[in-house]
């Protein structure tokens, strides 16, 4: 039997089914923690200064310390991820407000942030499968008004998810006043009359790290993009849809409601934004930077 991963926990290394905070931790018991996700290719963290500037964001959003200096947070990642030698894998990071004697929604004085992070292997990439696209649903979008927030409470998320699932479908694009904002765990982009679009920053939706990437590789390959509200509507109507996530990479959507988007293939935008990814991965993989500015 391969031996068991090691979970980092407040400094310490522990096997993954010993490791645990206490049951009075405000994550637990309030969803008060943000987390993020970021994918190690050959080992190697994937835009890792852009996470870790995400967890500052969030952070200071919920107004907690960042427990670890960058450095420590690298750490952390390098010793994690040495277990899996060199194999793709995503590392998860969770940062909770901390525990403290009592359960009050009152954020206690002096309560000292808790550190989670543990590391699982990514599946190879299945290109015949990535090929055949996925299929979505829209939902109402039924989360906060503060979803820029990578926060771990994801009720609504998973709700969602799971109606997807029932109604046989990958994933649902969240859908509020009228404009389609994003997926359960992805960001959405659509193609339109050959412009590639994705919703604006806000407070309604996270900011991607998959997804800025997209938009500098568009930049890069002079591929015309444009950041603007999608009216829900006109998705039936889009040549091409993707949703992007550090695991997802960027999907193509075949399917919206049960109905065919282009062809029903992958189109040959995401065709190209797709090769343009991989070949970032691959500088990574090599030793190199994803693009000039890394
Ligand atoms: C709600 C939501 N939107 C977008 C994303 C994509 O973000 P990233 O590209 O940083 O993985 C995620 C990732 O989990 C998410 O949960």
């Amino acid at each position: 039997m391969s031996k068991e991963l090691l979970a980092y926990v407040n400094g310490q290394y522990l096997p993954q089914s010993q490791a645990s905070l206490p049951i009075m931790d405000r994550g637990l018991l309030f969803g008060d923690s943000v987390y993020e996700v970021i994918p190690a290719y050959g080992g190697i963290p994937f835009r890792v200064e852009h996470h870790l500037r995400r967890l500052d964001r969030s952070l200071n959003a919920i107004r907690v310390r960042n427990p670890l200096s960058t450095e420590a947070w690298h750490a952390v990642f390098d010793r994690l991820s040495a277990q899996l030698q060199g194999q793709d894998q995503s590392i998860y990071l969770q940062v909770t407000r901390g525990d403290s004697p009592v359960r009050n929604h009152v954020i206690p004085a002096g309560i000292e942030p808790n550190v989670v992070a543990f590391t699982a292997p990514l599946p190879p990439r299945d290109t015949a499968r990535v090929l055949q696209g996925i299929r979505v649903i829209t939902l109402d979008d039924i989360r906060w008004h503060r979803c820029d927030i990578k926060a771990t409470t994801l009720l609504a998320n998973v709700m969602a998810r799971a109606k997807a699932t029932d109604e046989g479908a990958d994933e649902a694009i969240l859908v509020r006043d009228g404009m389609a904002m994003e997926g359960t765990a992805s960001n959405l982009f659509v193609v339109s009359n050959g412009l590639l679009i994705t919703p604006p920053d806000s407070d309604e939706l996270l900011p991607g790290i998959t997804r800025d990437l997209v938009l500098e590789l568009a930049a890069d390959d002079g591929i015309p993009y444009a950041q603007a509200t999608i009216d829900a509507a006109e998705l039936a109507h889009a040549e091409e849809i993707w949703l992007t996530s550090s695991t997802r990479e960027v999907a193509a959507v075949v399917a919206l409601n049960g109905q065919q988007v282009g062809d029903g293939t992958p189109g040959p935008l995401w065709r190209r934004m797709d090769a343009l990814y991989q070949a970032c991965k691959e500088r990574l993989r090599l030793g190199g930077e994803c693009r000039d500015d890394g």
